[in-house]
């Protein structure tokens, strides 16, 4: 008579495991939880079963729609925040394009700007523009080794176009692939005149031809990882047409962060199609990575590495473009990218990002969720 119930019991439990993707070690739960009993227990900023889902506090519509950065009328794009305790504000370094121009026209009308706010969430007032077009991809580090902030970044000099048109891919691409660094003891600045480019493209028919959209992790003893998107010679038909990655993640290392770098590997660190890395140590856990999908463009990704070279595929989904805001109610937006996270206590606090309200690539402001902390 007891026979049946017990069968089903242990059915019951063994479903329970396979559809919880049963865990073995904590790096089946992305790094970001411990696997208890075969079941990812995640640490606070993530959830899902394998704890790779970022854990986001609904915004309220007001933030949603407000955003944390909007300079009247023009489009920012990927902040990077930072708090002084020498003058107690938070410091934001982010994209900005010149003449109300769109992120069609982001090469050559990008440049970059420095806002400050009283709080993290804003608003964030504009302060000055830092490094005027074209400068993109603004990410600001701290460096603990020379005690100095280092604002990594892509670009050159050369001139917006009023009317805000684009400029020829042959000439973009030699802006596009020029990741240089600026070094300042205080956020406030000076800043230091930009470093020549840092990464060597690759060749004509290599996956990194363009190296772009700099993220760097530089350990304590100044050992530096510097993440890279790569992109083949600007849409090159031939490699589109074989299936070739046209934006994937690479890494280059050097003894410290001004290099020289080296690539110690010929092929992207992931093999899921990523650009627009931000990565970062955790100090407890490991390496980690947050992108914005290249072939799923609504999603941004998450990935993972015990020793930061070999990494998880980067198809994890960390969230999309659809935040919750109050009464579960959703806004949707065209775009939502350049995910970068601002820290308290080395734990994620807030995700920062550029969205597109109305139409791709148009108008873009600057967002801050809040990421779940107990
Ligand atoms: C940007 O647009 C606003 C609103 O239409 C306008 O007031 C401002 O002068 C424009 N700025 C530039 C540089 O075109
Ligand atoms: C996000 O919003 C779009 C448009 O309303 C919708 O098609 C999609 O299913 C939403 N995604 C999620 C995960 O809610």
């Amino acid at each position: 008579m007891s026979s049946l119930p017990n069968f089903l019991t242990s059915l019951l439990t063994l479903t329970t495991i396979l559809t919880s993707s049963a865990c073995a070690s904590s790096k089946d739960c992305g790094l970001n939880g411990d696997c208890l009993e075969s079941i990812c227990s995640c640490d606070p900023a993530w959830t899902g079963p394998t704890c790779t889902t970022l854990n986001l506090i609904p915004l309220s519509s007001t933030s949603a729609d407000n955003g944390v950065y909007k300079h009247d009328t023009s489009t920012s794009w990927g902040a990077n925040v930072l708090f002084s305790s020498e003058d107690n504000l938070y410091h934001m370094y982010v994209s900005e394009m010149k003449n109300n121009c769109t992120l069609t026209s982001w090469i050559p009308n990008s440049q970059i700007t420095h806002a400050v706010s009283k709080e993290l969430t804003g608003p964030f007032e504009f302060k000055e523009t830092l490094f005027d077009t074209f400068h993109h991809n603004p990410r600001l580090t701290y460096d603990p080794s020379t005690k100095q902030y280092l604002l990594f970044m892509i670009g050159g000099d050369l001139s917006s176009t009023s009317d805000c048109s684009g400029i020829p891919d042959s000439q973009g691409e030699l802006y596009d692939t020029r990741i240089i660094y600026s070094s300042s003891k205080s956020l406030n600045g000076p800043w230091s005149i930009p470093s020549e480019p840092l990464i060597e493209r690759g060749g004509e028919d290599e996956w990194d031809y363009v190296v772009t959209n700099p993220s760097p992790i530089i350990h304590e003893d100044g050992t530096t990882y510097l993440y890279y998107r790569g992109t083949p010679k600007y849409w090159d038909d031939d490699i589109a047409l074989r299936g070739e990655l046209p934006e994937s993640v690479g890494v280059a290392v050097a003894d410290n962060f001004w290099g020289p770098y080296s690539k110690p590997f010929d092929s992207p660190i992931l093999s899921y199609m990523n650009e627009d890395p931000f990565a970062w140590l955790d100090p407890v856990r490991g390496y980690k990575m947050l992108t914005h999908g290249r072939d799923d463009p609504l999603n941004t990704h998450y990935a993972y590495s015990e020793d930061g070279l070999s990494w998880s595929s980067g198809a994890d989904v960390a969230c999309d473009a659809n935040v919750t805001v109050e009464d579960d109610q959703i806004k949707v937006f065209m775009n939502r990218e350049r995910p970068q996270i601002f820290f308290e206590g080395g734990q994620p606090s807030y995700l920062f990002n550029g969205v597109c309200p109305d139409e791709h690539y148009g108008y873009a402001y600057t967002i801050a969720q809040e990421i779940n902390k107990k």
